[in-house]
Protein backbone atom coordinates (compact mmCIF):
# COMPACT_ATOMS: atom_id res chain seq x y z
CA UNK A 1 0.00 0.00 0.00
CA UNK A 2 1.36 3.62 -0.58
CA UNK A 3 -0.01 6.47 1.09
CA UNK A 4 -0.92 9.51 -1.58
CA UNK A 5 0.70 12.43 0.25
CA UNK A 6 -1.21 15.44 -0.67
CA UNK A 7 0.83 17.65 1.80
CA UNK A 8 3.62 17.15 0.04
CA UNK A 9 2.51 17.17 -3.64
CA UNK A 10 0.44 20.68 -2.76
CA UNK A 11 3.44 21.83 -0.93
CA UNK A 12 5.52 21.39 -4.07
CA UNK A 13 3.22 22.65 -6.41
CA UNK A 14 2.47 25.90 -4.64
CA UNK A 15 6.68 26.30 -4.32
CA UNK A 16 6.19 25.91 -8.25
CA UNK A 17 3.86 28.40 -8.30
CA UNK A 18 5.47 31.20 -6.18
CA UNK A 19 8.54 30.58 -8.28
CA UNK A 20 6.63 31.18 -11.26
CA UNK A 21 5.01 34.74 -9.30
CA UNK A 22 8.78 35.65 -8.69
CA UNK A 23 9.44 35.55 -12.41
CA UNK A 24 6.57 37.56 -13.12
CA UNK A 25 6.41 40.26 -10.71
CA UNK A 26 10.76 40.77 -12.06
CA UNK A 27 9.69 41.00 -15.63
CA UNK A 28 7.09 43.93 -14.14
CA UNK A 29 4.13 41.50 -14.65
CA UNK A 30 0.99 42.09 -12.70
CA UNK A 31 0.57 39.81 -9.25
CA UNK A 32 -2.37 37.44 -8.52
CA UNK A 33 -5.14 38.62 -6.87
CA UNK A 34 -7.84 36.41 -5.46
CA UNK A 35 -10.68 37.96 -3.17
CA UNK A 36 -12.91 35.40 -1.15
CA UNK A 37 -16.26 36.72 0.35
CA UNK A 38 -16.69 34.81 3.41
CA UNK A 39 -21.36 35.25 5.04
CA UNK A 40 -20.78 34.54 8.74
CA UNK A 41 -19.44 32.62 11.29
CA UNK A 42 -18.92 29.00 9.96
CA UNK A 43 -16.02 27.52 11.84
CA UNK A 44 -15.47 25.19 8.79
CA UNK A 45 -15.50 28.02 6.45
CA UNK A 46 -13.40 30.43 8.50
CA UNK A 47 -10.66 27.77 8.63
CA UNK A 48 -10.10 26.88 4.90
CA UNK A 49 -10.90 31.06 4.48
CA UNK A 50 -8.03 31.09 6.48
CA UNK A 51 -5.67 28.52 4.99
CA UNK A 52 -6.81 29.70 1.50
CA UNK A 53 -5.41 33.49 2.56
CA UNK A 54 -2.27 31.62 4.01
CA UNK A 55 -2.05 29.75 0.64
CA UNK A 56 -2.04 33.15 -0.90
CA UNK A 57 0.85 34.29 1.06
CA UNK A 58 2.79 31.32 -0.04
CA UNK A 59 2.39 31.77 -3.52
CA UNK A 60 3.05 35.26 -3.64
CA UNK A 61 -0.24 36.14 -4.27
CA UNK A 62 -2.37 39.15 -3.19
CA UNK A 63 -5.72 38.62 -1.10
CA UNK A 64 -8.31 40.40 -0.23
CA UNK A 65 -11.16 39.16 2.56
CA UNK A 66 -14.36 40.36 2.16
CA UNK A 67 -16.48 38.84 5.22
CA UNK A 68 -20.03 39.78 5.57
CA UNK A 69 -22.28 38.94 8.78
CA UNK A 70 -25.11 36.32 8.34
CA UNK A 71 -27.59 39.19 8.07
CA UNK A 72 -26.34 40.48 4.98
CA UNK A 73 -29.23 40.87 1.68
CA UNK A 74 -29.22 38.52 -1.57
CA UNK A 75 -29.35 41.78 -3.20
CA UNK A 76 -26.32 43.51 -1.30
CA UNK A 77 -24.11 40.33 -1.78
CA UNK A 78 -25.04 40.44 -5.61
CA UNK A 79 -23.95 43.90 -5.31
CA UNK A 80 -20.50 42.82 -3.91
CA UNK A 81 -20.05 40.82 -6.43
CA UNK A 82 -20.63 43.22 -8.95
CA UNK A 83 -17.95 45.09 -7.49
CA UNK A 84 -15.50 42.64 -7.69
CA UNK A 85 -16.37 41.46 -11.56
CA UNK A 86 -15.78 45.18 -12.00
CA UNK A 87 -12.19 45.42 -10.41
CA UNK A 88 -9.71 45.33 -12.27
CA UNK A 89 -6.90 44.54 -9.54
CA UNK A 90 -9.16 41.21 -9.05
CA UNK A 91 -7.98 38.36 -10.95
CA UNK A 92 -10.58 35.53 -9.24
CA UNK A 93 -12.61 35.81 -6.37
CA UNK A 94 -14.51 32.91 -4.42
CA UNK A 95 -17.52 33.14 -2.59
CA UNK A 96 -17.30 30.58 0.32
CA UNK A 97 -20.51 27.91 0.70
CA UNK A 98 -22.76 27.11 2.25
CA UNK A 99 -24.90 30.59 2.45
CA UNK A 100 -27.11 31.51 4.73
CA UNK A 101 -30.51 29.80 4.06
CA UNK A 102 -31.81 32.98 2.79
CA UNK A 103 -29.87 33.48 -0.02
CA UNK A 104 -29.52 31.07 -3.37
CA UNK A 105 -26.22 29.54 -3.63
CA UNK A 106 -26.91 29.21 -7.69
CA UNK A 107 -28.12 32.90 -7.75
CA UNK A 108 -24.63 33.75 -6.42
CA UNK A 109 -22.59 31.40 -8.55
CA UNK A 110 -24.41 32.68 -11.51
CA UNK A 111 -24.08 36.22 -10.38
CA UNK A 112 -19.99 35.85 -10.36
CA UNK A 113 -18.18 36.46 -13.96
CA UNK A 114 -17.10 33.02 -15.25
CA UNK A 115 -13.54 34.90 -16.23
CA UNK A 116 -13.04 35.37 -12.56
CA UNK A 117 -14.63 31.96 -11.07
CA UNK A 118 -11.44 30.46 -9.76
CA UNK A 119 -13.82 27.94 -7.69
CA UNK A 120 -15.14 26.62 -11.24
CA UNK A 121 -18.69 26.67 -10.32
CA UNK A 122 -20.26 28.71 -12.53
CA UNK A 123 -22.66 26.67 -15.42
CA UNK A 124 -20.07 28.14 -18.42
CA UNK A 125 -16.98 26.97 -16.55
CA UNK A 126 -18.49 23.65 -15.54
CA UNK A 127 -19.97 22.98 -19.13
CA UNK A 128 -16.60 23.73 -20.74
CA UNK A 129 -15.14 21.76 -18.37
CA UNK A 130 -17.62 18.92 -19.31
CA UNK A 131 -16.75 18.99 -23.09
CA UNK A 132 -13.16 19.29 -22.15
CA UNK A 133 -12.85 22.89 -23.39
CA UNK A 134 -10.33 25.14 -21.53
CA UNK A 135 -12.32 26.30 -18.05
CA UNK A 136 -11.69 26.72 -14.45
CA UNK A 137 -11.96 23.08 -13.89
CA UNK A 138 -13.48 23.14 -10.03
CA UNK A 139 -10.74 22.53 -7.02
CA UNK A 140 -11.42 19.44 -5.69
CA UNK A 141 -11.83 17.59 -9.04
CA UNK A 142 -8.72 19.09 -10.31
CA UNK A 143 -6.66 18.43 -7.22
CA UNK A 144 -7.71 14.28 -7.52
CA UNK A 145 -6.75 14.39 -10.86
CA UNK A 146 -3.38 16.44 -10.13
CA UNK A 147 -2.72 13.27 -7.85
CA UNK A 148 -3.21 10.62 -9.65
CA UNK A 149 -1.41 12.51 -12.52
CA UNK A 150 1.94 12.58 -10.44
CA UNK A 151 1.83 9.09 -8.49
CA UNK A 152 1.16 7.97 -12.16
CA UNK A 153 -1.96 5.92 -11.62
CA UNK A 154 -3.12 3.76 -14.22
CA UNK A 155 -6.80 5.11 -14.85
CA UNK A 156 -7.06 3.93 -18.73
CA UNK A 157 -9.74 1.43 -19.37
CA UNK A 158 -9.73 0.97 -15.38
CA UNK A 159 -13.27 1.03 -13.48
CA UNK A 160 -13.68 4.30 -11.41
CA UNK A 161 -16.75 4.34 -9.30
CA UNK A 162 -17.25 7.78 -8.10
CA UNK A 163 -19.94 7.55 -4.61
CA UNK A 164 -21.59 11.14 -4.43
CA UNK A 165 -22.93 13.71 -6.91
CA UNK A 166 -22.37 16.84 -5.91
CA UNK A 167 -22.20 19.80 -8.38
CA UNK A 168 -18.59 20.58 -6.51
CA UNK A 169 -17.15 17.02 -6.64
CA UNK A 170 -18.85 14.17 -7.51
CA UNK A 171 -20.39 15.49 -11.02
CA UNK A 172 -17.24 17.32 -11.75
CA UNK A 173 -14.77 14.24 -11.16
CA UNK A 174 -16.67 11.70 -12.86
CA UNK A 175 -16.73 13.82 -15.86
CA UNK A 176 -13.12 14.57 -16.17
CA UNK A 177 -12.10 10.65 -14.87
CA UNK A 178 -14.31 9.90 -18.28
CA UNK A 179 -12.49 12.36 -20.48
CA UNK A 180 -10.16 11.20 -23.16
CA UNK A 181 -6.95 12.33 -21.36
CA UNK A 182 -4.31 11.33 -18.75
CA UNK A 183 -5.81 10.90 -15.90
CA UNK A 184 -8.96 9.51 -17.16
CA UNK A 185 -9.93 7.21 -20.33
CA UNK A 186 -12.01 5.37 -17.48
CA UNK A 187 -15.40 3.68 -17.22
CA UNK A 188 -17.15 5.74 -14.74
CA UNK A 189 -19.73 4.38 -12.21
CA UNK A 190 -22.11 7.35 -10.13
CA UNK A 191 -23.31 5.78 -6.87
CA UNK A 192 -25.53 7.78 -4.75
CA UNK A 193 -27.85 7.69 -1.71
CA UNK A 194 -30.04 5.81 -3.85
CA UNK A 195 -28.03 3.36 -5.70
CA UNK A 196 -28.88 0.06 -5.14
CA UNK A 197 -26.48 -3.49 -4.14
CA UNK A 198 -23.57 -0.33 -3.76
CA UNK A 199 -21.53 -2.72 -2.52
CA UNK A 200 -21.94 -5.10 -5.47
CA UNK A 201 -20.52 -2.15 -7.83
CA UNK A 202 -17.46 -0.95 -5.02
CA UNK A 203 -16.21 -4.15 -5.20
CA UNK A 204 -15.82 -4.17 -8.94
CA UNK A 205 -14.19 -0.46 -8.29
CA UNK A 206 -10.26 -0.63 -9.36
CA UNK A 207 -10.29 3.24 -8.85
CA UNK A 208 -12.90 4.49 -5.96
CA UNK A 209 -13.81 8.17 -5.08
CA UNK A 210 -15.49 8.80 -2.34
CA UNK A 211 -17.16 12.18 -1.84
CA UNK A 212 -20.50 11.45 0.29
CA UNK A 213 -19.81 12.98 3.49
CA UNK A 214 -20.29 10.58 5.58
CA UNK A 215 -17.67 10.03 8.55
CA UNK A 216 -15.86 6.03 7.79
CA UNK A 217 -18.87 5.10 5.01
CA UNK A 218 -16.77 3.26 3.21
CA UNK A 219 -15.27 0.01 4.66
CA UNK A 220 -13.20 -2.97 3.65
CA UNK A 221 -15.83 -5.19 2.83
CA UNK A 222 -16.56 -2.99 -0.31
CA UNK A 223 -12.96 -2.83 -1.77
CA UNK A 224 -11.15 -5.31 -3.90
CA UNK A 225 -7.97 -6.08 -3.26
CA UNK A 226 -5.17 -3.88 -4.84
CA UNK A 227 -7.97 -1.04 -4.96
CA UNK A 228 -6.92 3.12 -5.14
CA UNK A 229 -8.69 4.76 -2.91
CA UNK A 230 -9.66 8.44 -3.01
CA UNK A 231 -11.32 9.65 0.25
CA UNK A 232 -12.90 13.26 -0.32
CA UNK A 233 -14.65 12.75 2.94
CA UNK A 234 -13.69 16.08 5.43
CA UNK A 235 -16.43 15.43 8.29
CA UNK A 236 -15.56 17.79 11.41
CA UNK A 237 -16.16 15.17 13.89
CA UNK A 238 -16.23 15.99 17.54
CA UNK A 239 -13.29 14.75 19.10
CA UNK A 240 -11.68 15.05 22.93
CA UNK A 241 -7.92 14.47 21.45
CA UNK A 242 -7.61 17.30 20.11
CA UNK A 243 -7.30 20.57 20.96
CA UNK A 244 -9.97 22.34 18.54
CA UNK A 245 -12.67 19.85 20.22
CA UNK A 246 -12.96 17.66 16.83
CA UNK A 247 -10.85 15.82 14.28
CA UNK A 248 -11.27 15.52 10.61
CA UNK A 249 -12.70 12.47 9.76
CA UNK A 250 -12.82 10.91 5.95
CA UNK A 251 -15.33 8.97 4.16
CA UNK A 252 -13.26 5.71 4.13
CA UNK A 253 -12.79 3.68 6.87
CA UNK A 254 -8.70 4.09 6.80
CA UNK A 255 -7.66 1.88 9.56
CA UNK A 256 -9.61 -1.33 7.19
CA UNK A 257 -9.38 -0.38 4.18
CA UNK A 258 -5.78 0.63 3.89
CA UNK A 259 -4.00 -2.41 4.23
CA UNK A 260 -6.28 -3.74 1.06
CA UNK A 261 -4.94 -1.11 -1.00
CA UNK A 262 -2.52 0.19 -4.25
CA UNK A 263 -3.15 3.43 -3.13
CA UNK A 264 -4.76 5.42 -0.50
CA UNK A 265 -5.33 9.28 0.24
CA UNK A 266 -5.30 9.89 4.45
CA UNK A 267 -7.76 12.93 5.80
CA UNK A 268 -6.44 14.84 6.35
CA UNK A 269 -3.52 15.40 4.29
CA UNK A 270 -4.95 13.70 1.50
CA UNK A 271 -6.97 15.62 -1.24
CA UNK A 272 -7.84 18.62 1.35
CA UNK A 273 -4.39 20.54 0.77
CA UNK A 274 -4.79 19.66 -3.11
CA UNK A 275 -8.37 21.74 -2.88
CA UNK A 276 -5.98 24.26 -2.13
CA UNK A 277 -3.51 24.15 -4.13
CA UNK A 278 -5.26 23.99 -7.20
CA UNK A 279 -7.28 26.91 -6.37
CA UNK A 280 -4.09 28.98 -6.23
CA UNK A 281 -3.41 27.74 -9.45
CA UNK A 282 -6.76 28.90 -10.93
CA UNK A 283 -5.56 31.99 -9.49
CA UNK A 284 -2.44 32.23 -11.25
CA UNK A 285 -4.04 31.28 -14.87
CA UNK A 286 -6.89 34.39 -14.30
CA UNK A 287 -3.68 36.29 -13.59
CA UNK A 288 -2.09 35.34 -16.93
CA UNK A 289 -4.69 35.67 -18.73
CA UNK A 290 -4.35 31.98 -19.75
CA UNK A 291 -7.68 30.63 -20.39
CA UNK A 292 -9.56 33.75 -21.25
CA UNK A 293 -8.10 36.74 -22.84
N1 LIG B 1 -17.17 25.13 0.60
C1 LIG B 1 -16.62 23.90 0.66
N2 LIG B 1 -15.73 23.74 -0.35
C2 LIG B 1 -15.72 24.90 -1.04
C3 LIG B 1 -15.00 25.34 -2.18
O1 LIG B 1 -14.20 24.63 -2.79
N3 LIG B 1 -15.28 26.61 -2.58
C4 LIG B 1 -16.18 27.41 -1.96
N4 LIG B 1 -16.38 28.62 -2.44
N5 LIG B 1 -16.86 27.01 -0.90
C5 LIG B 1 -16.63 25.76 -0.45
Amino acid sequence: MQLIDGKAVADQIKQEIAAEVAEIKKNGGKTPHLAVIIVGHDGGSETYVASKVKACEQCGFKSTRLSFESDITEEQLLDQIKMLNEDPDVDGFIVQLPLPKHISEQKVIEAIDYHKDVDGFHPINVGRTSIGLPAFVSATPAGIMELLKRYNIETSGKHCVVIGRSNIVGKPVASLMMQKAFPGDATVTVCHSRTKNLKEITLQADIIIAALGSPKFLTADMVKDGAVIIDVGTTRVPSTQTKSGFKLTGDVDFENVAPKCSFITPVPGGVGPMTICSLMKNTLLAGKKAIYK
